[in-house]
């Protein structure tokens, strides 16, 4: 009989190449699903961690997709082993999702640590989904592969294409000026939302999956593919046979994810005018694995590139053109030797190769990088006595005349106090205020959602006016657009200066400058008290608790303090 080596230093053989009882234990309840003798003969073991829900329709699709995965690993002779993580539904999850990315992190970690798999497969989409996984395995650190869920089909309306999210804020605006009814808007609803998959501008679905493609993580394309067509399966098909390779050649997400990779995802992510969310997770991720990494490299690595995917919410096109004019290889192309060639990927290929073999379709959707979409690109970080620890800024979604601004502040307290006052027809507010909101930060809410994008005073609205400064410690979908100056920290909450300013304070926000600042004097600031921080009432049971005492603050990732780093892959002890 032809007698296999079988590789003992292999994470799964320390559970299933065991003898006596505890392989036994381990090999028996796994029969139980019909597997034959042969499979725990020491092939690579692959855990496909889904984030499938029908409360998160993004990735609904995502039990198909895994069978696809499926095919791949045993076909190069693994093992696959699908398990369940908790998903979290952008559109259905309260207070926030991002409330519970850090959960969602933890349960990955845990679940890849805890199994005998020697590879995992993260297959997500949905905003807080890839980067609450990528987070947990990253404190792991094994071979592994992203597979995401692909965009949704182009939204339709009434023969025109509609962009997931983007259009919901435009409609919305366009009802309460009155220049929408509320059965079209409603009729809207279907259209925008034709098939399974993510989020089809560049929100933050999207941008999240090219980023990883750009860090080299998936294979090339699997950013942009939509959710529902072959190539999506085709792609899911080739991450299993890559996974498999990646164990063989004991290539850990360490290999791949180094602070060169995240130089070359931050830039690729200002081309593509990619989401703010990204840059509170990128930050998270680097934690965890320990690249540093810190705001101002967002601005700084990002200086003279301008928008090259023309995409909304800062472009015209949805991610169907994107992905037919070339995705993130023909980015990656256009933008040339800013990146670091030499940087791996999982596809076997440097990112050099991958630009080398790309192809731009249609350069009106993938700019080059001499003729973009706009030169104001990146995410831009500003400083000053509002923002002492810094707040960002994405200037390809801001309105150009508004980009240095002095005004009065139009100060709400809270969510709440925004939601009943915003349309009150007396409310003292005109193009020059700048609203700002407090209260909205990782501890403060919980979870910093995204609501940064206010919405306009009705009754501005309705004499035309379509953006003014915001100012929030809030987040705003990767969608939403406007001249919006988030992720202030510290939060209001957490002693932020943010917590002080009141209505009518002089506000002077100068982008250029990367400037935000509040005049008052300082007798004055020293005798005013942080409303936000004196209003705070945490919780006191769960895991809302937990996160309020632990949270960091946006600007170094959100993340729970106790989380920071990786515990690896090891457990010493058995489980009976
Ligand atoms: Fe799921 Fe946009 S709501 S990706």
């Amino acid at each position: 009989m032809h007698e296999k080596k079988i590789p003992e230093h292999r994470r799964s053989q320390l559970s299933f190449g065991r003898k006596g009882k505890d392989g036994f234990i381990h090999r028996s309840w796994m029969k139980a699903q019909g597997l034959p003798d042969d499979v725990f003969d020491g092939r690579p073991v692959i855990g496909i961690c889904n984030t499938w829900s029908e409360l998160t329709p993004c990735n609904s699709h995502l039990r198909e997709i895994a069978e696809y995965v499926k095919r791949g690993v045993w076909e190069s002779g693994g093992l696959p082993l699908e398990f369940p993580v908790t998903s979290l539904g952008e559109t259905q999850m309260r207070p926030t999702a991002m409330l519970f990315r850090n959960l969602l992190s933890m349960d990955v970690e845990e679940s890849i640590r805890g199994n005998p798999i020697d590879g995992v497969v993260l297959l997500g989409g949905c905003d807080k989904t890839s980067p609450g996984q990528l987070m947990g395995a990253a404190s792991v650190d094994l071979p592994a592969i992203v597979v995401s869920s692909g965009p949704m089909l182009n939204g339709k309306f009434r023969g025109q294409a509609i962009g997931s999210g983007t259009d919901v804020w435009r409609f919305s605006e366009e009802v309460r000026a009155g220049k929408m009814s509320l059965e079209d808007f409603e009729a809207a609803e279907a259209g925008m939302s034709r098939s399974r998959g993510v989020c089809m501008t560049m929100g933050s679905a999207s941008s999240f999956a090219s980023v990883a493609e750009a860090l080299g993580l998936a294979l090339p394309m699997n950013g942009s593919a939509p959710g529902v067509v072959a190539e999506r399966q085709r792609l899911a098909h080739l991450s299993g046979r890559t996974i498999v390779r990646l164990v063989v050649e004991e290539k850990p997400l360490s290999h791949f994810l180094t602070r060169r990779s995240m130089e070359n995802a931050i830039r690729v992510h200002a081309a593509l005018g990619g989401s703010t969310n990204t840059v509170i997770h990128l930050l998270a991720i680097a934690r965890r694995i320990g690249i540093e990494l810190a705001l101002p490299d967002f601005d700084q690595l990002t200086r003279g590139i301008g928008l090259l995917a023309n995409v909304q919410p800062s472009g015209a096109h949805l991610m169907e053109e994107f992905h037919d004019a070339g995705g993130v290889p023909g980015v990656m192309k256009q933008l040339g030797n800013l990146l670091d060639t030499s940087c791996e990927t999982v596809a076997g290929q440097t990112i050099g190769q991958v630009m080398e073999t790309a192809e731009i379709y249609d350069e009106d959707v993938i700019r080059p990088l001499n003729d973009p979409v706009t030169p104001l690109a990146g995410t831009w970080v500003l400083t000053g006595n509002l923002c002492p620890d810094g707040a960002i800024m994405k200037p390809s979604a801001a309105t150009p005349e508004l980009l240095r601004h002095t005004g009065p502040a139009l100060v709400f307290e809270n969510i709440e106090d925004y939601k009943a006052r915003i349309d009150d027809p007396d409310l003292e507010v005109t193009p020059d205020s700048v609203l700002v909101l407090k209260g909205c930060g990782p501890k403060g809410y919980p979870g910093m959602p995204e609501v940064a994008n206010m919405a306009l005073p009705k009754k501005l609205l309705e004499k035309g006016v379509r953006d003014m400064v915001r100012i929030s410690d809030a987040r705003m979908s990767g969608t939403a657009y406007g001249t919006v100056i988030l992720h202030v920290s510290p939060e209001s909450v957490a002693g932020g200066p943010l917590g002080k300013v009141r209505t009518g304070d002089i506000v002077n926000f100068d982008a250029a400058e990367r400037t935000l600042n509040v005049n008052v004097s300082p007798d004055e600031w020293r005798r005013r008290e942080n409303t936000s921080a004196a209003d705070f009432t945490p919780a006191t049971r769960g895991y809302q608790s937990l996160y309020q005492k632990t949270v960091e603050q946006a600007n170094i990732g959100a993340d729970l303090e106790f989380l920071r780093g990786s515990s690896g892959s090891g457990v010493d002890r058995e489980s009976h």
